[in-house]
């Protein structure tokens, strides 16, 4: 259901509306009045009979017609009674502002459900409760109880924090910065930040869409929803409260490597939301992307007037996986002619302490001809003799004369700079005191400009020869004998019904079982102990490897199991499984391990012994996973080098390998039982693979 007339509500009603000035519901009342904001105002009050000059009524149900949007600023005794009364009388908008809810504690939480209870009854859509309200420029209305409107601008803010909304509005004041709505989200009861990023995605008067959020409300949906929204306008969020749940609860090495907060990176990543890590940042990108025009690409050119400040530019560039631009011979030439000798004519380009305005328009001028430059950077830092102010009109100019190219400034210094600070701002020219937030800007532009132009749709097809039945009979048998984590030769059963090429293993029970075994697969063989208690069972002289003969296999078992008795005697073994041992291959990783949000994260990379130590794994949420985006994952590792072919080595089963992702991938999205999985070494080969250790611990659902 839209949202939009949550916004261009044609009357709104505040319930609780006070004649008291010092009650927020009176604050709410005159903010809704001064914004100017046209339809039909209801104070509602049982005790008066007119405020702040309209009529105001006893109840919703005494109203002369049922409001667009009720704003429910009484005592939270009084909300759920109130709410029912509005869906009654067929108010389909509320925004209840007022405290005391889940925040609070249980009996804070039970109200909460009954009041999302109503909402679900009667078909209304509630932001809060617990929040500050929202506001919008353009329509104009103001339903918070900010202590001003703000100045009618592009960028939507949505927070979940009311405290910092307030804050970051009074804020905006001082930057001189314009939004076009701004909505404090409160509880997230029933509306969520996914519902407003939906509504402010087809907003003609937002540009921008800017999120402080402590969670996601629903992980699939903003996955969705948010995925479709970043096609169409940046997203850029900053989240906080970084959970140490996940990490803690994970025992396998694919969730130690995910740790805490990686889902939401990758989350984000994958659904193009840009990122920012800290609430500076996520006003700069705001700044940035609401006025600068996108670079074409990644060919970064900087003017200067000193060195140092050239050099740290150019440091931040390649920092962020830009590249300094490389101009033609005829731009040296041009640069070389017209510049004093003593000028850097090499990128960046130092005008020199003594330059003023005109040395910097020839240097911009001559560097923006030039075919290799996508942005220009201009650094200016205060001397004696020259005019930031005048320099800053150079470069506004220079933007009317190129405007296929993105400018942005870094004026080093302080009151000295403020005015061409100003004049490039209001040019639409990000212009920063420093440039560390100018170079981050322009990376995340380009970053979220290659995330747009790559968006081809590509459908996510179903391997086939899946037995998902054969797994649901595993996983039944190992709950049946009231364990969690399967044995080996049963997870090989599983990768073997989902076609995950595994090597050949069997459980035996006795010594000439063992020897039966192995030689119906053939030697050499491994044997390891089995048992649900033994994880490590190395240390426990558990394994034996390369065994050639029966009688090697004969006494292998007996010796294992003498040798698993001695170390864990409480341990029960079920017996010794027999491997067929697999030639030599590249040593991978793939991992599973599932996150509270947003479900199954998939890892790749580098396997054996040591895979924490290197941590050289690249991750990806199962959901929608496609062939290309495994193939991208595997080539963010190091191990990609290795699949590649290194030092003389021929290279390995790409194809192979992005099999196997894609169907542990499916394995895990049709098994939500599975908690975690590592597939720890998969073996490599040039015509193939097979996994040699797997591990699956299940939940029981
Ligand atoms: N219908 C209409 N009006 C009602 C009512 C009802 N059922 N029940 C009470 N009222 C009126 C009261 O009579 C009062 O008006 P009055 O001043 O003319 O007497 C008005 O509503 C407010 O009630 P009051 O008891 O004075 O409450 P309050 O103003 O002290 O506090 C809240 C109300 C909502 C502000 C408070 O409960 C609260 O939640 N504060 C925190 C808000 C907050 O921080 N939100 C999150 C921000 S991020």
């Amino acid at each position: 259901m839209s949202i939009k007339n949550f916004f261009d509500a044609r009357s709104v009603a505040v319930v609780g509306a006070s004649s008291s000035p010092d009650k927020l519901s009176n604050a709410i009342l005159r903010n809704l009045i001064q914004s100017g904001y046209q339809g039909n105002i209801y104070p509602i009050n049982p005790k008066a009979s007119e405020i702040e000059n309209y009529k105001a009524y006893p109840s919703v149900s005494s109203l002369p017609e049922a409001v667009d949007l009720a704003v429910l600023v009484i005592p939270a005794s009084k909300v759920l009674e109130v709410a029912k009364e509005c869906g009654e009388k067929g108010v389909k908008n509320i925004i209840t502002i007022t405290a005391g809810f889940k925040e609070v504690g249980k009996e804070g939480l039970e109200a909460e459900k009954k009041l999302a209870a109503l909402c679900g009854k009667y078909g209304m859509r509630m932001l809060g409760p617990n929040c500050a309200g929202m506001m919008d420029t353009h329509v104009p209305i103001n339903t918070s109880f900010a202590k001003a409107f703000p100045k009618k601008g592009d960028i939507a803010f949505f927070s979940q924090s009311g405290a910092m909304l307030v804050a970051i509005l009074d804020w905006s004041f001082k930057v001189g910065l314009g939004f076009s709505k701004v909505v404090s989200l409160g509880n997230k009861t029933n509306l969520t930040e996914i519902d407003f990023i939906q509504e402010a995605a087809d907003d003609p008067y937002t540009k921008v869409i800017l999120c402080y959020i402590e969670d996601v409300a629903d992980g699939p949906k903003f996955l969705d929803v948010v995925g479709q929204a970043t096609r169409k306008k940046p997203v850029i969020i900053y989240k906080s409260g970084a959970s140490q749940a996940g990490a803690q609860a994970a025992s396998s090495h694919t969730g130690a490597l995910a740790g805490s907060d990686l889902a939401y990176d990758i989350a984000f990543q994958q659904c193009g939301v840009i990122r920012a890590r800290s609430i500076t940042e996520l006003f700069e990108l705001a700044i940035t992307f609401a006025n600068s025009p996108v670079p074409q690409g990644p060919k970064v050119a900087v003017v200067t007037n000193s060195g140092g400040p050239g050099i740290i530019t150019t440091d931040n560039i390649e920092l962020r996986g830009l590249t300094m631009s490389r101009f033609t011979k005829e731009t040296l030439d041009i640069l070389r002619a017209g510049l004093p000798p003593e000028a850097g004519i090499y990128n960046p380009v130092d005008v020199l302490g003594d330059a003023l305005a005109d040395r910097y328009s020839f240097a911009l001028e001559t560097v923006c001809k030039d075919p290799n430059v996508d942005s220009v950077v201009v650094i200016i830092c205060p001397t004696a003799t020259n005019n930031p102010t005048e320099v800053a009109r150079v470069v506004a100019e220079m933007k009317g004369k190129f405007p296929e190219k993105a400018f942005y400034g870094a004026f080093f210094g302080g009151p000295a700079m403020d005015e061409g600070q100003e004049i490039l701002n209001n040019e639409g020219i990000p212009c920063f005191t420093f440039p560390e937030p100018v170079i981050s800007s322009i990376g995340q532009m380009v970053s979220y400009n290659d995330y747009k132009t790559s968006q081809v749709s590509e459908r996510q097809e179903r391997p086939g020869n899946i037995d998902k039945k054969a797994v649901k009979a595993v996983f039944y048998d190992v709950l049946k004998d009231n364990r969690l984590v399967l044995l080996g030769s049963e997870t090989t059963e599983v990768a073997r019904a989902y076609g995950i090429p595994a090597a050949p293993i069997a459980l035996a029970t006795t010594p000439q079982e063992a020897v039966d075994e192995a030689e119906k697969m053939g030697y050499p063989v491994v044997l390891k102990v089995a048992s649900p208690k033994i994880l490590h069972k190395t240390d426990v002289g558990g394994v034996k490897v390369g065994l050639a003969t029966a009688e090697e296999v004969y006494s292998g078992f007996q010796e294992i199991v003498e040798n698993s008795h001695h170390y864990m005697p409480q341990a029960e073994i079920y017996g010794v499984e027999v491997q067929k041992m697999m030639p030599k291959g590249t040593e991978l990783i793939i991992g599973m391990t599932r996150d509270v949000q947003f479900g199954p994260m998939i890892a790749v990379g580098l396997g054996g012994i040591y895979v924490n130590l290197i941590k050289d794994v690249s991750f990806r949420l199962a959901r929608g996973l496609t062939r290309r985006e495994i193939e991208k994952m595997i080539m963010e590792t190091k191990a990609y080098t290795l699949i590649r072919g290194y030092r003389g080595d021929k290279p390995k089963d790409m194809g192979a390998l992005i099999d196997a992702v894609e169907r542990v991938a499916n394995l895990v999205m049709d098994f939500p039982e599975i908690t975690e999985i590592d597939v720890n070494p998969v073996f490599a080969y040039e015509e193939g693979l097979s996994a040699l250790d797997i591990k699956i611990t299940i939940s029981v659902s």
